[in-house]
């Protein structure tokens, strides 16, 4: 069932559905998330159930803002170092997810059963609204990873959610998001701070705010994160994804010549075909819009009846790192 985020009895009932363990959907700036009660282990495991998720791959905490934030950060994590509080700071409310020390009895199911916890305040007033509305009835934070079946393509629409799981769960709509790829994730608790995923917020950006030199996984010794955002193969959709560059995708469309069917191709590069059965997207020059259209386009590549997803790899500069991070594993 769908309720309008913008409507306060909605939010209401979503807030309380979620103190009674119950499962909610709910927007955030990034990608629909489906929440439970973070504080609750036995809630918290019904979303490993509904996603299909092996429940050792750790999720996210998402946190209110304002004065409710240093109430609920400290309940599921240990203080925060300098400079994980200077990215909490700077980009908080924000598409950045910091990975802390969790403290002790609270989120292990969230954890996935490790001593660490990821922590996210979402920018998005419908999100804030039900973090909020939790918080007063004593829900400090929501678990939520992306509200979609175990590797696949993150939601993006409140009818995507609704696309994957069914009208039985409560989905709070809040809207198309407007970053539209998942949070970049910064692994803090390792003493200085590791890229785990990335996302819009560049890594020159971190840099800059942390004061620290981002260290790769292999630089710090560590365990295994278990991320399932870093899995090779994920976001996938059904049909098959290539990436070429622009030159190759015209000599393709040259060769399959008016025989080309059930191929949609997404590119920067000007192509032309002389099939009429040809899905043929621009792909925009601007790498925050690429973001904001990704998911929702392949899923509609699916809709649509592609067999084939051929999209023109994007330029191999800063800002296109998240997209081209999320392209490549949608092609594993
Ligand atoms: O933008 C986002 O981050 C969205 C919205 C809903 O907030 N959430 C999201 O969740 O993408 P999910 O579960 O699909 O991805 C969370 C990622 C996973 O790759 C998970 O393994 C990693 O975060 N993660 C969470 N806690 C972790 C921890 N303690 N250590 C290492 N990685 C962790
Ligand atoms: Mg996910």
């Amino acid at each position: 069932m769908i309720l309008d985020g913008q409507d306060s009895h909605a939010i209401e009932r979503a807030a309380l559905a979620l103190r009674a363990g119950e499962l909610v959907a709910f927007p955030t700036e990034t990608v629909y998330g489906l929440g439970a009660d973070a504080a609750s282990d036995e809630a918290t495991r019904g979303i490993f159930r509904a996603k299909g998720r092996p429940s050792d791959h750790p999720l996210i905490v998402h946190l209110p803002d304002r004065l409710r934030q240093a109430e609920s950060l400290s309940r599921f994590a240990q203080p925060l170092p300098p400079f994980a509080r200077a990215l909490a700071d700077a980009f908080w409310p924000g598409p950045l997810t910091l990975i802390a020390t969790r403290q002790p009895g609270v989120g292990a199911a969230a954890a996935g059963g490790q001593d660490t916890i990821g922590l996210r305040c979402p920018d998005h007033p419908v999100a804030q609204a039900l973090l909020h509305a939790c918080a007063r009835h004593g829900v400090p934070g929501l678990a939520g990873p992306s509200a979609n079946r175990f590797g696949r393509v993150s939601p993006t629409t409140a009818a995507h959610v609704a696309g994957e799981f069914g009208d039985d769960l409560l989905i709070v709509d809040g809207g198309p998001c407007t970053v539209g790829i998942e949070s970049t994730i910064v692994d803090c608790s390792r003493g200085a701070p590791v890229l785990l995923r990335p996302g819009v917020i560049t890594r020159a950006q971190i840099e800059r705010v942390a004061g620290e030199r981002l260290r790769s996984q292999a630089e710090l010794a560590q365990p295994d994160p278990r991320a399932s955002g870093t899995l090779e193969s994920h976001y996938a959709p059904t049909a098959k994804v290539r990436l070429m560059d622009g030159r190759m995708l015209q000599s393709a469309l040259d060769v399959l010549g008016a025989q080309a069917a059930h191929i949609a191709v997404w590119s920067r590069t000007p192509l032309k075909s002389r099939s009429q059965r040809l899905i043929l997207r621009r792909m925009p020059d601007d790498a925050a819009e690429a973001a904001r259209q990704l998911f929702a386009l392949l899923r509609q590549f699916d809709d649509e009846g592609a067999k084939l997803i051929w999209i023109e790899t994007p330029p191999e500069t800063a800002e296109w790192e998240g997209v081209r991070d999320r392209l490549m594993r949608a092609a594993a």
